[in-house]
């Protein structure tokens, strides 16, 4: 099992091994340039791709991204039904490229809302894309950190009723949506907004907050080097002062993969 982020010190001159993003400010950007929402979305992905294909260039181990999130069914049914469609289209057409370049696949959330079509195509990306060691790219759909922790609490009752009056976060670990994944070193938000909207409540923890006003579908390549950046410069402590860190007593991760 991953020890939590919050018991070891990562170096932080290193890439982050995991980077998680809030893709938010689709919408806005259309709107900017008096096009439908829906353009602003397709645009989104164009930003996705060239992030992704950004993340692996660099080393970055682990890229998450909030596609859709458990509250975003309280959008008008068109949207709605606009972004299903993209997100369909999305896989048909990339898996393809993923898997060429060694990327493999997650999907997180709660599926079971999502049309039978769109659950097999998921199902079908992942399989292809399971055995590949480079990037791992989650998607979290009809995702909400709640949710997630409200399932694993409950499939960890399922499998252990005799923890029912007392269980560790070492128990509930494997359960987690991202228990395979180090906790997130950075987490990115687009588009201005100053909150967490029910994205990975329990792995962002201990990670680095970095929230820009750029528009999800301006976010390119530049600026992610910028957040990561501003990461490098961060102080990471997890409870510990600054002297402790300094004087050396703490022992840095060498960023080889957790056993
Ligand atoms: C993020 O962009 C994409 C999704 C939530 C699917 P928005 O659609 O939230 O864009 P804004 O925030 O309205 O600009
Ligand atoms: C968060 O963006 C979810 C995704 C980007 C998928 P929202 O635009 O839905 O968040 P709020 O409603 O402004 O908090
Ligand atoms: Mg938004």
């Amino acid at each position: 099992m991953l020890p939590s982020s919050t018991r070891s010190i990562p170096d932080i001159a290193r890439i982050p091994r995991h980077i998680a993003i809030i893709m938010d400010g689709n919408g806005r950007w259309a709107k900017q340039r008096f096009m439908p929402r829906i353009m602003g979305h397709q645009r989104g992905v164009e930003s996705l791709r060239g992030t992704v294909r950004a993340c692996r260039d660099l080393g970055v181990e682990y890229l998450t991204v909030f596609a859709f999130s458990s509250e975003n069914w309280r959008r008008p049914v068109d949207e709605v039904s606009f972004l299903m469609s993209l997100f369909l289209k999305m896989l048909e057409r990339e898996v393809a490229n993923l898997h060429k370049n060694n990327i493999r696949l997650k999907i997180i959330g709660d599926r079971s809302r999502f049309d039978e079509k769109l659950q097999h195509t998921m199902r079908d990306a992942e399989q292809l894309t399971a055995n590949n060691t480079g990037l791992t790219l989650t998607i979290a759909a009809n995702y909400g950190g709640r949710w997630d922790v409200m399932h694993a609490v409950q499939a960890l009752l399922h499998d252990h009723p005799e923890l029912a009056t007392s269980f560790f976060e070492e128990d509930l670990q494997p359960y987690l949506s991202m228990s395979d994944a180090p906790e997130p070193d950075l987490f990115i938000r687009t588009g201005g907004e100053k909150r967490i909207s029910n994205f990975m409540l329990w792995q962002l923890a201990y990670t680095e907050l970095y929230f820009t006003d750029t528009l999800w579908p301006a976010f390119d390549r530049k600026k992610l080097e910028h957040a990561i950046a501003s990461y490098q410069n961060r102080e990471r402590r997890f409870g510990r002062t600054s002297e402790q860190l300094l004087s050396g007593t703490v022992q840095a991760e060498s960023g080889e993969p957790h056993a």
